[in-house]
């Protein structure tokens, strides 16, 4: 079958963002304390989205600069915390050298399958015995709603395509790895499960598929779509819905590495 329109807007909607999805910078307020921001110390936040957590690291003390890819999220970022400087960069091409104290990002690196660039730009960023702070998904991230994705589209009559797949999820032995290839010494790494509840009760799957998981639906008629959507719903909901609400069944990597 053809992917012939689209129905799924395939950007960052920041708004959307902000009031359906602020688990994403809630649930990271204690990487926030493992990063210990200090005042005067120079520290960049890496996808700062609309930028609750480089407020929240500015509020220690420090002097933060949140980067985005997405001109959308820096924008609202800029309209939600103007005293603080907020600009579009893309990580896999980091400007700086030598610059920061540390370097945080949370809930970003599993969108960046060209993970080498991004650590390479980190390495160059901080300052000689900087660190760097970080949470993505790793190994076997939502891997029960991509497998039922992927069961929906072949049912449906399209071939499961891995190109279709935006995120990259590694193992902590792999990404600790590049971490010290590149000059990094890795001190901590740890993967752990992080079942997290969604907003807006029996909507909130579909809300998390249409904002995250867009890529694998683009193209595809809106009947298609609506379909795909109801069979992944289906195969999800004895394990992923309790009690009127939806979870996302997240994996997270937790490292720190100083340089
Ligand atoms: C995550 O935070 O783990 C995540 C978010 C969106 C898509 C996939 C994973």
């Amino acid at each position: 079958m053809d992917r012939t329109s689209t129905y799924f807007q395939n950007q960052w909607n920041a708004e959307l963002y902000d009031s359906k999805h602020s688990f994403v910078s809630e649930l990271a307020a204690d990487l926030v304390e493992i990063l210990s921001p200090k005042p005067g110390e120079c520290i960049l936040d890496l996808g700062c989205g609309t930028g609750h957590l480089t407020h929240k690291i500015a509020s220690k003390g420090a002097e933060v600069i949140g980067i985005d890819s997405a001109p959308t999220m820096v924008e609202q970022a800029l309209h939600n915390y103007p005293q603080i400087d907020f600009s579009v960069v893309d990580a896999r091409n980091l400007p700086f050298t030598e610059k920061f104290d540390a370097v945080f990002s949370n809930a970003v690196l599993h969108w960046i399958k060209e993970a080498e660039e991004v650590v390479i730009g980190i390495n160059k960023a901080l300052k000689p015995g900087g660190r760097f702070v970080a949470e993505f998904g790793g190994k076997g991230n939502v891997k029960a709603i991509v497998t039922a994705i992927y069961n929906a589209l072949q049912k449906a009559g399209y071939p499961a395509d891995s190109g279709l797949n935006p995120w990259h999820f590694p193992s902590i032995g792999e990404y600790g790895s590049l971490l010290e290839k590149h000059g990094l010494q890795l001190t901590f790494a740890t993967l752990f499960e992080r079942p997290t509840p969604l907003d807006d009760g029996e909507q909130g799957m579909q809300n998390w598929l249409k904002m995250f998981a867009n890529s694998f639906f683009n193209g595809l008629s809106l009947d298609a779509q609506m379909s795909i959507l109801t069979d992944i719903e289906n195969q999800l909901r004895p394990t992923l819905y309790k009690n009127g609400t939806w979870f996302a069944d997240y994996k997270r990597i937790r490292v720190i590495a100083i340089k």
